[in-house]
């Protein structure tokens, strides 16, 4: 498939800056408020699932940015200025110590507990999977759910959920949207139809798995938190932590489990100077991420935040090797992956860690409006993809190249017919605060088509990462 040749629309292109701000007030307003929850849960700590945790641990900023600058030197050291690194290489810098201490916090689970799941329905009947093995998990279409499956879970049953995503509670006046599941071409139901949650609680048993992106991967993580959350037997036995901002984490006690969430919209590190100015730096990613060591399974995203420009761009200059250079959008988001790839490669133990790559997930703007949507769309070529498509063949390009198998979770065609299931105008405003009925009726400047309800369609990427995670790695094909 030729990606290379795609260009986006003039028209796309004014309509998509037209209406970036509202993605990125929506970040900012997403911040703020984790910002605001985490400092408001510290204060209070009352509410007994959720508790605070106050041993954040510090890892030291200096190795891990050798660390990513070695990586780097041994991938691209015959490129003129690679030898700059030379000197580092003989600092190998010893893997981290520690991560959370979960171990000596967990308690052994009682027979009671580790037995409470067992009598579900199993995941996937064990005569199915030979055949699941084999079909294109990525492939098919919508149905409407006719078994009361869907929605999985309710919005009120996850305390955690953000204003954001919660449409129906936002207003939101129809449901249909949360009643749609996804059919594989040539798979069975699986996970799809019954089974989710409980699959999602046995994965995770004993697990640490890890969201790194920006607010879709959020968006995600506080689906998976949610599955759990719902499926768990006592859920008093599970906490939601505000770490720090950007990190937050979710547990489930009796299953030794954690889902994790880093915020890194652009994956390698964005760093505020001292006279205010903000640098992009293509060569390292952020210290923060030196956490993700030991974790079971990663999954990352990055994309939106590549594409703002103007005002709502996040960096005055990019970076590499300490020097400030110049490029486009695109080749600084090569350069950027390219960076995140060599990373993995070197760092990640794969016989440990499942890796994941969520591709990018869809808006729904200009000629795909998501506003006064109800339903999928059924011919998928009605739609435009609004995301450079040469950007995604970059994403792809890279993850080919990578000696780690990485699975990518190509959910942006399944996610592009489903123009029903943003928040639309059923969000919140930058101050935390529903739309006004006034607000509502300029959909242009207040409707989110970028992020997605919930419940909703990240619950599907979700079973998509779990039915991935039963079967075995594969490469991007
Ligand atoms: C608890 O989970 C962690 C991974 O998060 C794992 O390393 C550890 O072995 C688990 N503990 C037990 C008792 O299984
Ligand atoms: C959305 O629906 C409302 C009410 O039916 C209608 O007034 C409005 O014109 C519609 N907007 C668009 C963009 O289709
Ligand atoms: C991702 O999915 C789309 C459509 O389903 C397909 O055209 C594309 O080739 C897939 N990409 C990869 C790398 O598998």
């Amino acid at each position: 498939m030729d990606y290379s040749a795609a260009v986006v629309k003039p028209s796309l292109a004014a309509a998509a800056s037209r209406q970036r701000w509202a993605l990125a007030t929506s970040l900012s307003a997403l911040l703020c408020l984790s910002l605001l929850v985490s400092v408001g849960i510290l204060l209070l700590g009352s509410s007994r699932p959720f508790r605070p945790l106050f041993a954040v641990p510090q890892q030291p900023e200096a190795p891990w940015e050798r660390y990513a600058k070695l990586a780097e030197a041994a991938s691209l050291s015959p490129s003129p200025g690679g030898s700059v690194h030379d000197r580092h290489a003989a600092a190998v810098v010893a893997p981290a110590a520690t991560t959370p201490g979960l171990d000596e916090d967990e308690k052994e689970e009682d027979d009671a507990i580790s037995e409470a799941p067992a009598p579900a329905p199993a995941p996937a009947p064990a005569e199915k999977e030979g055949e699941e093995q084999s079909c294109d998990l990525f492939e098919g279409r919508w149905v409407r759910d006719t078994a009361g499956h869907y929605p999985l879970y309710e919005a009120a049953e996850c305390p955690f959920l953000s204003d954001q995503v919660t449409c129906r509670r936002n207003g939101r006046p129809d449901s249909g949207y949360k009643q749609w599941r996804w059919q594989p071409r040539g798979c069975g139901e699986g996970l799809f139809g019954s089974g989710g949650r409980e699959a999602a609680l046995e994965q995770c048993r004993n697990r640490r798995l890890v969201f790194v992106g920006d607010s879709l991967n959020r968006n995600m993580w506080e689906s998976f938190a949610c599955l759990l959350y719902t499926a768990v037997p006592d859920r008093s036995r599970t906490l939601v932590d505000d770490v720090a901002s950007g990190y937050t984490i979710f547990r489930a006690m009796d299953y030794n489990c954690s889902v994790e969430f880093f915020w890194s919209p652009f994956l390698v590190k964005l760093e505020t100077k001292q006279d205010r100015t903000r640098a992009l730096k293509l060569d390292q990613l952020p210290a923060t991420l030196e956490q993700l060591r030991g974790a079971d399974v990663l999954v990352f995203n990055t994309g939106h935040w590549w594409t703002h420009t103007g005002k709502l761009r996040a960096w005055d200059h990019l970076e590499r090797d300490g020097k400030l250079v110049e490029m486009g959008g695109e080749a600084a988001f090569n350069m950027a992956l390219t960076t995140w790839a060599r990373w993995v490669d070197h760092n990640v133990d794969t016989a440990r860690t499942r890796v994941f790559f969520r591709s990018v997930s869809p808006e729904h703007k200009s000629e795909n409006w998501c506003y006064n949507q109800t339903s999928p769309v059924t011919d998928g070529t009605a739609i435009v993809p609004w995301f450079p498509k040469s950007m995604v063949s970059v994403v792809e390009r890279n993850i080919r190249s990578m000696r780690a198998p990485v699975t990518y979770l190509n959910i942006t065609r399944l996610s592009e017919l489903r123009i029903d299931a943003h928040p639309s105008v059923y969000t919140i405003t930058r101050e935390g605060k529903p739309l006004s009925m006034e607000q509502r009726q300029q959909p242009l400047v207040y409707a989110d088509c970028s992020h997605w309800c919930l419940p909703g369609l990240p619950d599907t990427w979700n079973l998509l990462l779990l039915a991935s995670l039963a079967r075995s790695p594969v490469n991007v094909h």
